[in-house]
C-alpha cells in the first residue's frame, strides 16, 4: 500500500476516520476545526463537551488524540488532535507532532477503522513551517504502513496546491512517489460533481 494525498476539503471525504486539527479545549474553533464542526453538525461539540477535562479547559493534551463520532459527515468517526504551536522548533515541536499522527494511527488501529485522513495539522494558525510538517506526516504515515495492517488507507488531506507539492515532494524523499488519489471515495470530485452533492 501506499500513503495517499489528496487535495481538497476533508469533509467530503467518505472514509471511516478523519483527523481534527483541534486545540486543547476540544471546544472547536476555526480552519479545519471549524469546517468539520460545522459539516457534522451541532452533535459533535456535545460529544466533545461530553469528553473529561484533565484540568479546567482542557480535555485533550497537545500531542494527544480523542475520538467521537462524526455524526453528519461521511466518515465514521472524528479524531481530535492538538498540534504544537510552532515557536522554534526547539520545545519539543517536532515530537509533538510525530505523536498527533502516531497516537492518531495507533487509535485507527485499535478502532479496526481501514482508512484515515489527516489535514496538515499544525501548518495553519498554529504555524508550523509547511516543510518540516510534510516530513513528519510523511515519516510517521510511512513508517506505521510500513510495519502494520491496519489502517490499510491513509490520506494525506492538502487544502491548497503548496500543500499538494509539499507531501508529494516529502513522500519522494522517503521513496514514496505519489500517484494522485482517484479512488471510490474521491468520486464525486472524480465525477466533477460538487463534494455537497454526493451525499
Ligand atoms: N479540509 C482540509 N484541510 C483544511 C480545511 C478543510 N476543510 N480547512 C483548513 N485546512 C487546512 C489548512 O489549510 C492547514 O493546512 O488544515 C491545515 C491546518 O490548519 P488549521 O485548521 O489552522 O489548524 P492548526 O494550524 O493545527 O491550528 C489549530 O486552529 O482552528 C483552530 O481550533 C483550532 O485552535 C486550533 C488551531
Amino acid at each position: 500500500m501506499k500513503i495517499e494525498v489528496w487535495q481538497g476539503d476533508i469533509t467530503t471525504l467518505a472514509v471511516d476516520a478523519i483527523v481534527n486539527a483541534a486545540n486543547e479545549s476540544l471546544l472547536g474553533g476555526g480552519g479545519v476545526d471549524g469546517a468539520i464542526h460545522r459539516a457534522a453538525g451541532p452533535q459533535l461539540l456535545d460529544a466533545c463537551r461530553a469528553l473529561p477535562e484533565i484540568r479546567p479547559g482542557m480535555r485533550c493534551p497537545t500531542g494527544e488524540v480523542r475520538q467521537t463520532p462524526a455524526f453528519n459527515l461521511p466518515a465514521k468517526h472524528v479524531f481530535h488532535t492538538v498540534g504544537p504551536v510552532w515557536q522554534d522548533g526547539l520545545r519539543d515541536e517536532p515530537a509533538l507532532l510525530a505523536n498527533c499522527y502516531w497516537k492518531s494511527l495507533q487509535l485507527a488501529e485499535k478502532l479496526d477503522v481501514e482508512s484515515i485522513a489527516f489535514p496538515a495539522i499544525s501548518c495553519g494558525v498554529f504555524g508550523y513551517p509547511l516543510h518540516q510538517a510534510a516530513h513528519i506526516a510523511a515519516t510517521e504515515t510511512l513508517t506505521w504502513q510500513r510495519s502494520h495492517r491496519q489502517p490499510r488507507r491513509i490520506i494525506l488531506v492538502a487544502y491548497n496546491a503548496a500543500t499538494f507539492k509539499a507531501y508529494q515532494s516529502a513522500l519522494a524523499a522517503l521513496g514514496q512517489p505519489v500517484e494522485p488519489s482517484t479512488s471510490a471515495i474521491f468520486a464525486p470530485l472524480a465525477l466533477g460533481l460538487p463534494p455537497a452533492a454526493a451525499h
